[in-house]
């Protein structure tokens, strides 16, 4: 992907999104010489990277760090940030802060958290020239009052409010929208009632496209959730590495002659 408009596109055409997330150059490298679609430089990063529980410890100049070293690494994929925390609940002029900020970091468009009660934030990014991802279902930024990381809407009222909040998403000019966490027959509904793309994450295999996180993919991340398809053994694979370097340099046998200066 070049451009938004390559999101579009690749829904009329109905050729799938793929997304991963990067928070550094030499990920982003790897990223870049595979056929992935788009990299989202997301504030999990707080939590993949930094260790955290949830994602409301990451700041702008967190964001700010990461996208600058994914930028580096990423070549012509697409990039989007995350604005973190806070940082669009605060007017639109500090809004538009953080978004200088990402943006000068070398992201291509910002991703953010829900709607509701941000609408000209939203539409003032997007008259600003700035793409903007959204992302409604679970908003792990709204961890505590949602009661934790749960699969959001199963009740009919709820789900007809995440439809009404994509319709709106679609209006204020967003060119894409992540959906995260809710059951598959709701990510269908959602796609089928707006025109730009879905990209779903734990919403079922209907939207236009998925995103993981990569540790979670490489399987580097342990625990995981229930959405998530592990396609290598990251963790055992780098361990068994780890022990075998250990075993070299205990036996001696590291570094060898190519590996010396004569
Ligand atoms: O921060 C992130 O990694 C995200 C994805 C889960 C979509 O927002």
């Amino acid at each position: 992907m070049q451009s938004v408009m390559d999101f579009g596109r690749s829904r009329s055409e109905q050729r799938k999104i793929s997304m991963v997330t990067a928070y550094d150059a030499s990920s982003a490298r790897i990223v870049a010489a595979s056929s992935i679609d788009a990299i989202l430089v997301g504030d999990s990063v707080a939590m993949v990277v930094h260790g955290h529980t949830t994602t409301l410890t990451a700041t702008v100049d967190m964001l700010a760090v990461h996208t600058r070293a994914v930028a580096r690494g990423a070549g012509s994929k697409f990039l989007i940030s995350d604005l973190p925390f806070l940082s669009y609940r605060k007017g639109v002029g500090v809004a538009m802060d953080a978004v200088e900020s990402l943006m000068a970091s070398g992201a291509h468009a910002v991703k953010l958290e829900g709607v509701d009660g941000h609408e000209n934030v939203i539409r003032h990014i997007v008259e600003s020239g700035v793409p903007v991802m959204g992302h409604i279902g679970l908003t792990p930024q709204s961890v505590h009052q949602l009661g934790g990381f749960r699969v959001q809407g199963k009740t009919e009222t709820h789900a007809g409010h995440l439809v009404e909040q994509a319709r709106r998403l679609e209006d204020l000019g967003c060119f894409a929208m992540v959906i995260e966490c809710v059951p598959a027959s709701l990510g269908a509904r959602i796609t089928q009632s707006v025109r730009i793309p879905t990209i779903g994450i734990g919403a079922g295999p209907a939207t236009d496209g998925q995103v993981l996180v990569l540790s979670d993919l490489l399987g580097i991340e342990l625990k995981a959730p229930r959405f998530v398809r592990r396609y290598m053994d990251g963790a055992s694979l780098v361990t068994d590495a780890l022990n075998r370097f250990d075993k070299d340099v205990k036996d001696a046998r590291f570094p060898a002659c190519a590996e010396s200066y004569a």
